[in-house]
């Protein structure tokens, strides 16, 4: 939408740091510096005749919050202009961006491959929801490209990626399932959430569209639900837009503002919060009662290499690990411990979100993907004993000491 509706005027060729504080809409007649915030449903037409162009899409305009509102274009610009995309559309929440994906891209008979690791409720919604309406979900490795070469038939219309995954922090190779989504004629969709444009551009890889959860990093401080999708002007247009104007998973204008405030501060908040991530990841790895730590930026992930040359050389701000237990006592036991370091913790903040300044500590086999089968999860190689940490801007040294009380004490 609003390819006609006027661009800040801003010269060509300029850096991500600049656009996130720059790009939106032209400033109104009264020059506000910070932009404006919209809240209204809807938007006052001149007369009869240009509202029925407008609502014919004859005349580009603002007309109804539902598909068009000026605070959620700010937000939109800004976003694709730092994913690298022409266009962008913002939902009301990450979930509802790959609900809409799927709705605008696909048809009954069609199939998607997605990777088993991906976050829980996207599995829940490809595999499960979709499945009642004749969209088939085939689930493959995230890091085994031959895997979802083979997984490829004649009606796959998506390749659907997260990388890295919440929570094991696995990477996939982008170019290389771009590649393949290319010679089958599917899209490749890749979840950005966990990097966020400041450290990783899919698109500069061949990916086709980029999903947000703007709950996470782009609000970056835990106070929305947002979504987004990013691609090009035509997929908008044709694919996203008729969907969005017809079934209304539309992001409020308040919360289009604070994710596009938040996109401001995305860039520094990336470096610091990953920078803090790899202390608390090195020193989690030299903890005895830790078993394995799971976090690109170091050495022993299995794709670290590739993480550092997909990432601008970032590991991200979250890390898993897992602590003692399994090998002794079972699930039963790993489980236990878990929860006592979680429960031992008297700065991190419980709670299944991941993306703020604070700390946030969480449990993934009974929360995020506590609605999945022991199968999925085994799958998925979330075990009893594992923790996610999604480190913020808390200092690393009372971090550390936040859960060396639990974990010196298993
Ligand atoms: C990788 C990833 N994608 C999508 C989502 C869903 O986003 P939302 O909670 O905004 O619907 C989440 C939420 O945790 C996530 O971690």
């Amino acid at each position: 939408m609003a390819k006609k509706i006027p661009r800040v005027d801003l010269p060509d060729g300029l850096r991500l740091d600049t656009l996130a504080v720059r790009e939106g809409l032209p400033r109104t007649p009264w020059g506000e510096n910070s932009e404006a915030l919209f809240l209204t449903s809807s938007f006052v037409q001149p007369d009869a005749a240009t509202a029925a162009a407008r609502f014919a899409n004859e005349e580009e305009a603002f007309i109804y919050s539902r598909f068009t509102n000026p605070t959620v274009t700010m937000m939109e610009r800004r976003l694709a202009a730092m994913e690298g995309t022409e266009a962008c559309i913002a939902t009301s929440s990450g979930m509802s961006a790959i609900l809409l994906l799927v709705m605008g891209l696909l048809k009954a008979g069609d199939h998607i491959i997605c990777s088993h690791s991906v976050f829980g409720s996207t599995i829940m919604l490809l595999g499960r929801e979709f499945a009642k309406f004749g969209v088939e979900t085939t689930f493959v490795s995230q890091t085994d490209v031959a895997e979802w070469r083979r997984a490829l038939k004649p009606n796959t219309r998506l390749l659907f990626a997260e990388s890295p995954t919440n929570p094991l922090t696995e990477v996939c190779d982008i170019r290389a399932l771009a590649e393949i989504a290319k010679a089958a004629g599917a899209w490749l969709a890749v979840d950005n959430c966990f990097c966020s444009p400041a450290l990783q551009k899919p698109v500069e890889y061949g990916a086709d569209i980029i999903i947000h959860s703007g709950t996470k990093y782009l609000d970056g401080q835990g106070r929305v639900i947002a979504g987004a999708i990013c691609c090009s002007e035509q997929l908008v247009n044709e694919k996203f837009m008729p969907v969005m104007r017809s079934a209304g998973m539309s992001l409020s204008p308040f919360n289009a503002w604070v994710v596009l405030k938040g996109l401001e501060t995305l860039s520094i908040r990336m470096r610091a919060q990953s920078e803090n991530a790899l202390k608390m990841a090195t020193w989690l790895e030299m903890q005895p009662s830790v078993d394995r730590v799971y976090y690109p930026g170091l050495p022993s992930h299995p794709q670290h290499e590739l993480a550092m040359a997909q990432q601008s050389g970032c590991g991200g701000a979250v890390l898993s690990f897992i602590v003692n237990g399994q090998a002794s006592g079972g699930p039963t036991l790993a489980r236990k411990n878990a929860f006592h370091v979680i429960d031992s913790t008297r700065i991190c903040s419980i709670t299944a979100n991941l993306g703020d300044t604070k700390t946030t500590i969480t449990h993934p086999a009974s929360t995020s993907h506590g609605r999945l089968t022991e199968e999925q999860r085994q799958a998925a190689g979330i075990t009893q004993g594992m923790i996610r940490l999604a480190v913020g801007l808390d200092d690393v040294e009372d971090l550390k000491a936040d859960l060396a009380r639990g974990l010196t004490s298993i």
